[in-house]
């Protein structure tokens, strides 16, 4: 939460309409030209009678920018007449702006081509759509919220520039698109930004009556994690922050899509790229909107609603960066609508979320929020944001689907839904190693308010059900309400070459529908492999004598195999205490016969140690269990009878074993090598 205190720079003032009559009023001293600078709407629908009588004349206009600001020059004289004509024929607030050069003219068209105020079309506040409101209430299934929360944060972090923030970006797209494939007029993209490769996420639902007026409710999708120094790496589940938004938006998308409602106004649900590097995404489109017109007539943020921070208050509006009037109509929401969701406002004292940028392209935006300012949560930005409180939730939830069914009007009509869920397999195809086993992943996307059910059963291929592979079929089922993955175990057995084989989904019930991964592809890998190892860990030799140890293949032998060895020195010196020995061992294909290696020992005159090292395994051979075999060279003159004890408490370290026993850190620490 460093960004918290840094309080971002804050917008540049505008004029009001106060000042603006102010200097409209003024007396010139004297006729000579002034510039001013107006909308290219109102210049643009000016008649040319009327230009001449105010003898205006334009110096930058583009009116293919209905929004954007000319810049006039006419006579002081004419100013007054100027002020009456804009007052009468454009009723906004505002009228014209006047400027003491040309330069400060054109800086202030800049400045305010960046931060424009009052683009919203002023919209009615009306409650008068509880049929509509109250039919998608009774669509709510909370607990869908906690799912969408998990698979979010199923994603290492949503970090704008990490590839696992990309990942989620899409995965959120085909979320929605499942949500919204029964209906032609819902529609999903990825926006995307130039900067960074993170795309923002965008569900439009055309509205009918007012289509060209568009209310949006959205919150970010990014993750961080602003402990770390790299942020492309570290955990952020971002479950509050703001899973928590997208679980809202996303439950009111379903409560939509499931009520079957049809908006008046066009409803736009965004997922919004690159929030948490300072509202990088939101703010390209609320740019982009506002340059191409689009009447956006309210905005409603949602980030961070699963943390109850604050107690006896559920919700607070934020009231910097918003929009007071919306604000209060959302106040009016809850109270006409939900009398028992209590409310508080607060301020962020700075721009904390997209809201601030909707608010500083001039739409109405409001950020309902989960405590106070004081009470966030404190777990935000870091590997810990991995709680959802789904019941607080429920009441931003509850508060957007009012918003959207007052704001955007319209009305539910169950002949709009139908309900489907898509069954597929996750991958389209999978490697599987000999011997090994592999869960393979169905997924249910889409509507789950209904049971589905689909067969499974593996196909033969180049392999083989029984030799190479075991055959596996049967029923996956869901219930109502569950959208989990289902896993299936497949098995591979001993194969001579690579072969593969498929698994194919079948006979759907319920309110499933086959997606595009209804066959799954399984490469079998032949990865024959032997593993080469001692017959033993140690062994004990009398000095001046030969014994043998063993090296043994186990495993595929279909395959050559070989592995080298190698005499080591300890305190017995090679060509000295014992005859240096080294060599490789092949085995042909088939061929898993022991290998003996010998070993000479000369005469020592205290007891010493070696050891023989396995190395370099080629072929398909592996290192096996032991590679590693400690000699000891017993010296048999020094062997003497067992002096009398003087402790006989004490009658374990005698004769032949007492060498053992110094041995033993020798001898552990070999074995503890391997
Ligand atoms: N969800 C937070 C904003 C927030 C945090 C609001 C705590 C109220 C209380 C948002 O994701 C965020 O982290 N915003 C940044 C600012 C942004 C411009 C990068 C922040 O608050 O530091
Ligand atoms: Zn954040």
């Amino acid at each position: 939460m460093t960004m918290k205190f840094h309080h971002l720079i804050s917008i540049i003032g505008f004029l009001l309409c106060n000042a603006l009559s102010v200097w409209a009023k003024d007396e010139p001293p004297s006729d000579s030209r002034q510039i001013v600078s107006l909308g290219n709407d109102a210049l643009s629908t000016m008649s040319q009678s009327q230009r001449q009588q105010l003898a205006l004349q334009t110096i930058n206009a583009n009116f293919k920018n209905k929004d954007g600001i000319a810049i006039i020059s006419l006579p002081e004289s004419k100013l007054a007449e100027l002020s009456e004509y804009m007052h009468k024929n454009h009723r906004r607030c505002g009228g014209y702006i006047w400027h003491n050069s040309l330069q400060q003219a054109s800086d202030y068209v800049s400045k305010v081509h960046r931060h424009k105020q009052s683009n919203s079309v002023v919209v009615d506040y009306t409650i008068d759509n509880e049929a509509t409101v109250n039919a998608m209430l009774t669509q709510i299934v909370s607990s869908n919220m906690a799912s969408t929360v998990n698979a979010m944060g199923s994603y290492n972090n949503r970090y704008y520039s990490a590839s696992s923030g990309v990942e989620a970006s899409q995965w959120l797209k085909s979320y929605w698109e499942g949500l919204t494939s029964t209906r032609d007029d819902m529609s999903v993209e990825l926006y995307q930004h130039d900067e960074w490769d993170q795309p923002s996420v965008i569900v439009t639902i055309e509205g009918d009556a007012l289509a060209d007026e568009v209310v949006v409710i959205g919150g970010h999708l990014d993750s961080i994690n602003g402990q770390s120094a790299n942020r492309e790496t570290a955990r952020a589940p971002g479950h509050d922050d703001n899973a928590s938004g997208i679980a809202v938006i996303t439950e009111t998308l379903r409560a939509m899509v499931t009520s079957g409602y049809k908006p008046s106004r066009t409803v736009k649900i965004m997922g919004y790229a690159a929030e948490e590097v300072g509202l990088r995404g939101s703010g390209e489109i609320a740019a982009d909107y506002r340059t191409n017109g689009i009447d956006v007539v309210g905005v409603a943020q949602f980030d961070m609603t699963g943390y109850k921070g604050t107690a006896n208050t559920d919700i607070f509006f934020m009231t910097d960066y918003t929009n007071a009037e919306q604000n209060q109509f959302m106040i009016d929401l809850l109270e006409h609508y939900f009398s028992d969701i209590n409310y508080g406002t607060d301020r962020c004292g700075y721009g904390c979320s997209d809201h601030a940028s909707w608010h500083n392209e001039g739409f109405a935006a409001s950020m309902p929020f989960e405590s106070a300012f004081n009470d966030y949560n404190s777990d935000i930005h870091t590997a810990g944001d991995n709680h959802f409180d789904t019941e607080h939730a429920t009441n931003f939830l509850k508060l957007a689907i009012a918003y959207v069914g007052e704001m955007a009007k319209g009305v539910v009509d169950a002949d709009n839904y139908e309900s489907r869920s898509t069954l597929q397999f996750r991958d389209g195809s999978a490697e599987l190693e000999e011997g090994q086993t592999l869960s393979v992943v169905i997924q249910r996307q889409g509507l789950i308010d209904e049971t589905a059910s689909v067969n499974y059963q593996t196909i033969d291929g180049t392999a083989t059900a029984g030799s190479d592979y075991e055959a596996a079929s049967g029923t996956l089922s869901w219930d109502v309400n569950d959208g989990t993955d289902k896993t299936i175990e497949i098995s591979a057995l001993d194969l001579s070459e690579d072969k593969t084989f498929t698994i194919e989904l079948s006979q759907v019930a319920g309110n499933g529908e086959l997606g595009d991964r209804k066959v799954m592809l399984i490469q079998l890998v032949n990865n024959s492999i032997s593993s080469v190892s001692f017959d033993q860990a140690s062994v004990e030799i009398d000095e001046a004598s030969t014994t043998t140890i063993r090296v043994q293949r186990s495993g595929d032998l279909d395959q050559v195999a070989s592995v080298a060895y190698q005499a080591v020195n300890g305190t017995a010196i090679a060509g000295t205490d014992y005859e240096a020995v080294s060599g490789l061992l092949n085995w042909e294909v088939g061929n898993n016969d022991d290998k003996v290696i010998e070993l000479k020992t000369f005469a020592v005159s205290e007891d010493k140690t070696f050891s023989i090292d396995l190395r370099n395994a080629t072929g398909n051979a592996q290192p096996g269990e032991i590679m590693e075999v400690a000699v000891l060279i017993v010296d048999k003159s020094t062997a003497v009878e067992p002096e009398p004890d003087p402790e006989p408490e004490n009658n374990s370290s005698s004769g032949g074993s007492m060498n053992w026993i110094l041995l033993l850190p020798f001898v552990l620490g070999l074995l503890r090598r391997r």
